[in-house]
């Protein structure tokens, strides 16, 4: 095994690509988009993510390294491109199809081909039919699954220490895979068949939803019951066996919030905690529209002018700037969309394109609501006097 070629080059396929590079594989990587291959080969990084820039400059120097637009033959296949959904939440699994396609004519027995992208459960299955659909002859390969839970910001160094999972189609093809990550992953290697494995990484992001979900729940009750949700959690957490994690606006990012519909989409009325639990997540977003709202018109009726609020924060969780899926940057829009007078914060952001970004400071200053909506370090012990303050984030608690 010396030879790999990584189809997809975003968040997963680039640090997976440049650190097997580094560790003496010969990678190719390919991707759809020409500039992404372009910069990559000009030893450039597209996307953020720490130490990544290192890894794939000195990969591209050492000639480890190289991005096409097309496949190469190689000993191991790894799909990483996306797994998004189409309208009502139906998976599309059309990215993996085509990548398995695109690669079917470099197939050769005894390699490898392994599914890195989050996915319903039964698609390596599915690529494993459109490689013979395609000419492959698949009893002389070996199809796995591999799931990702990698963290943003730190995927370098969990790309190496995190426990992985391998499922395959076939226990040789679990066993070969597995071979191979124990080549450079620290964690342990754990082996399973595909669909488990499949459903392992759909189950930890349904597991957080569900319980963040819970979280949620218990803010809206809250307060209709005149509590304070934070002191609550604190205190019933002080029993040894609870646990309860934290309320916020919703939920965001593009894992949490998707992933669980893949189990509700094929699971139909057997998902009916993990659908209620996006469901609840989903409308605590509407809820704190609507609070916000409530506030702004109470401001309105009793000063005889509009409101200005500060809507504190837009990714979708603290300490970061991407706003994808995010629940903050929703509620944002939404409220200029109905001509409120905002004035949009995210200390992690310089420039944005749809409106404008005000520095916190400034917008407190000029602000007679201030919502908290993302518990940014930033805002924790900001001096506020004299305005209504909705905190939906906990970040002044
Ligand atoms: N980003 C994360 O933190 C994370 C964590 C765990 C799992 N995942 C999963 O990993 C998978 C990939 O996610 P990502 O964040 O890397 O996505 P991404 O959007 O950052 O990157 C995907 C790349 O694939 C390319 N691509 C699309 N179709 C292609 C094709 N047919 N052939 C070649 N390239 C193609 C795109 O141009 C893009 O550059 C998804 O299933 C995601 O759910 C992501």
């Amino acid at each position: 095994m010396k030879k790999i070629c990584v189809v997809g080059l975003g968040y997963i396929g680039l640090p997976t690509a440049a650190l097997l590079a580094n560790r003496n594989y010969e990678v190719y990587g390919v991707d759809v988009v020409p500039s992404v291959v372009d910069t990559i080969n000009e030893g450039k990084i597209h996307i953020v993510e720490p130490e990544l820039d290192t890894f794939v400059k000195a990969a591209v120097k050492s000639g480890k390294l190289k991005a096409s637009l097309k496949p190469a033959k190689a000993d191991v296949f790894i799909i990483a491109v996306p797994t998004p959904f189409h309208e009502g939440y139906v998976p599309n699994i059309d990215y993996v199809l085509s990548a398995t396609k695109a690669i079917a004519p470099y197939i050769e027995e005894g390699n490898i081909v392994i599914l890195e992208s989050t996915s319903p459960v039964g698609t390596t299955d599915k690529i494993s039919e459109v490689l013979k659909e395609n000419g492959v002859d698949i009893s002389k390969i070996y199809i796995s699954h591999c799931p990702e839970r990698v963290l943003p910001g730190q995927i370098m160094r969990e790309l190496v220490e995190n426990d992985r999972i391998v499922g395959g189609i076939t226990p040789e093809a679990t066993n070969k895979t597995a071979e191979f990550y124990k080549s450079f992953v620290q964690g342990e290697v754990l082996q399973t068949d595909a669909k488990t494995a499949e459903m392992a990484k759909l189950t930890e992001n349904s597991f957080r939803d569900v319980n963040i979900a819970f979280a949620n729940e218990l803010s809206i009750l809250c307060d209709k019951f005149g509590i304070d949700v934070w002191e609550l959690i604190k205190l019933a957490n002080r029993h040894p066996r609870v646990n309860i994690l934290q309320p916020g606006a919703g939920v965001g990012g593009h894992c949490i919030a998707v992933d669980p519909w893949f189990i509700v989409h094929a699971g139909g009325d057997a998902a009916k905690l993990i659908k209620t639990s996006r469901e609840v997540n989903t409308y605590k977003t509407e809820w704190v529209i609507e609070k916000i709202k409530n506030e702004a018109l109470n401001f309105e009726l009793n000063n005889k002018r509009k409101a200005k609020v500060a809507c504190m924060g837009l990714a979708f969780k603290p300490n970061i700037d991407d706003l994808r899926e995010s629940p903050a940057l929703y509620i944002t829009r939404n409220l200029i969309s109905q001509n409120l007078d905002i004035l949009a914060v995210e200390p992690n952001i310089e420039q944005f394109d749809e409106f404008e970004i005000i520095e916190y400071n400034k917008a407190l200053k000029e602000a007679d609501v201030v919502v908290f909506l993302v518990a940014h370090n930033e805002f924790k012990d900001l001096e506020i006097q004299d305005k209504k303050v909705l905190d939906f984030c906990g970040v002044r608690k």
